[in-house]
């Protein structure tokens, strides 16, 4: 394998030592995590000021790093692989840092470390095999991981409870694991990725891990992820901003350092701060959504073509034209879940959140539209076949969590409907849920036989307007231009 070789220049206080650094040709992109272990291990460390790194034979300067680079964290440990720990974990090896992922699923750990992704996200398995072994690992041993690593970020689930509070089991037993193995590492750096409601972090999270570790020697941060499901890789690499919650400045350059090659805005806030940024960007794009579907039902009334308004609206760049989308409600593992959990929040306070409130009463009643507009046609449903299109939550992603498509089949079969189900990712997800409809293995043979068909989630294949040719069609989506005939229904147009 090729070589590449940089030129070290250390600035001890003021002298100047150089040495040759060599790097595999697939591990260049891991320069500073080979130059800090090298650095680290230096005998002269104590007079270290400064370092200049440059390419062998080439005059400009690749880096130059104060001594604040030393304790940056380069190798980082992340507990749990879901898709925010996952896509994290392999998004910031490939921007070039080390890292060790951690699960209690052994068959998951086991998948990932053959290169596997136990989940379907777009590029997220090219990305996987490229990371190079020396610094890309994944392991059930959370203790060999966070001892190699100089920081850990808890990306665990917080599921919601019934009550719409988060459930923080997997905080909780991942914060006590953590605790316990810092008792024996003192000034490791802690990052909270998992979606925590304001004070988690500083009163739970914090308060465990100290509790466990038998000391606060350890830095705490509160950095949210702003990851959508399917685009996860893209947002990963081009962030809209990173929001770092702290304590002190020093941990906030710290974590900025770990992404410093991401032309974004860092923005510093606490840790309260952070935790309640994720919650209000999360509603808002709710609202936004509930705001388009309300208008929309509006504009179905008057037969005005919703998705035409929102055009119009989203020109002025106040509102912009993103999240406007309307038509059978958003789902999802977080949208749903962050609205709730803040209305449960403000119950806690005493204080109202009546907006929200209705934010979620539109979202509620959204996917019903469209068997109402199913029923004005054909009236009972009983023993009728109804084709639901899209079984995910949104397209490019096989997660049925709170997928509108869920909330259809579940009323269609309380109305003694047969159901056939088709989607390409999700179908398997749905079958767990939903054992004993049908799933057909293309859209043509979904539809064949249905009295109506319903479009739920808009994946690029479904949205073929010769799929629904001659069929009464529900669109819930704008999955196809509106048709003037009259077995075409837009749910808001
Ligand atoms: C959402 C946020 O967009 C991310 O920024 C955030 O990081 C993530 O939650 C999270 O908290 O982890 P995600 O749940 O992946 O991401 O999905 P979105 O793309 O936001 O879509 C949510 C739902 O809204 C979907 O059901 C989608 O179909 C629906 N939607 C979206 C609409 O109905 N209309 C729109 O205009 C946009």
């Amino acid at each position: 394998m090729e070589l590449t070789t940089y030129q070290v220049k250390v600035n001890l206080n003021g002298t100047f030592e150089e040495f040759p650094l060599e790097l595999a040709e697939d591990e260049t992109s891991h320069l500073l995590v080979k130059l800090q272990d090298m650095l680290r291990n230096w005998p002269k460390l104590a007079k270290f000021d400064s370092v200049q790194v440059f390419k062998k034979g080439e005059p400009e300067m690749v880096y130059e790093l104060p001594q604040a680079f030393l304790s940056s964290p380069m190798s980082i440990s992340i507990m749990g692989t879901g898709y925010v720990g996952l896509v994290t974990g392999v998004g910031t090896c490939h921007i070039g840092r080390r890292v060790i992922c951690v699960d209690i699923d052994e068959k998951k750990v086991d998948k990932i470390c053959k290169r596997i992704p136990p989940i379907y996200e777009k590029g997220l398995k090219e990305m996987l095999v490229s990371l190079p072994e020396k610094y890309f690992s994944c392991t059930t041993n959370l203790r060999e991981a966070v001892m190699n690593t100089d920081c850990t970020f808890i990306a665990v689930g917080t599921p919601p409870k019934e009550n719409g509070e988060q459930d923080l089991k997997f905080v909780e037993s991942a914060c006590a694991e953590l605790g316990k193995i810092l008792k024996e590492k003192p000034g490791h750096m802690v990052v909270v990725k998992s979606t925590v409601s304001p004070g988690t972090t500083q009163n739970k999270i914090k308060a465990m891990i100290a509790e466990h570790a038998g000391h606060t020697n350890f830095k705490i941060a509160m950095v949210p992820e702003f990851l959508r499901e399917g685009l996860a890789i893209e947002d990963f690499l081009n962030p809209y901003r990173i929001v770092i919650g702290v304590e002190d400045q020093e941990t906030f350059e710290a974590i900025k350092f770990i992404y410093e090659d991401f032309d974004t805005p860092f923005f510093k806030t606490t840790l309260t701060g952070a935790e309640m940024i994720k919650y209000a960007s999360n509603s808002l794009l709710a609202t936004k959504i509930s705001f388009a579907n309300e208008i929309g039902n509006l504009c179905k009334s008057l037969d005005i073509d919703v998705y035409e308004v929102m055009d119009g609206v989203g020109l002025d760049e106040r509102f912009n034209r993103k999240f406007l989308n309307a038509g059978r409600g958003f789902g999802g593992s977080c949208l749903p879940k962050d609205v709730k959990a803040l209305v449960s929040l403000g119950k806690t306070l005493n204080q109202p959140t009546e907006l929200l409130k209705a934010v979620w009463a539109v979202n509620e009643n959204q996917p019903l539209k469209m068997i109402e507009l199913a029923e004005k046609h054909l009236g009972d449903l009983k023993n009728k076949t109804v084709a639901v299109m899209g079984l995910a939550f949104k397209p490019g992603t096989d997660d049925i969590r709170e997928s509108p498509a869920t909330i259809i089949i579940k009323e269609l079969l309380e109305k003694g409907a047969k159901v056939i189900g088709y989607d390409q990712f999700a179908q398997e997800n749905m079958e767990k849920i939903y054992p004993n409809i049908t799933y057909a293995k293309s859209p043509t043979e979904a539809i064949k036989d249905a009295d109506v068909v319903l479009g739920v989630t808009q994946w690029p294949e479904l949205r073929d307007e010769k799929l629904y040719k001659g069929k009464l069609f529900i669109d819930g989506m704008k999955f196809i231009d509106k048709r003037t005939t009259d077995d075409y229904e837009g749910i808001c147009w």
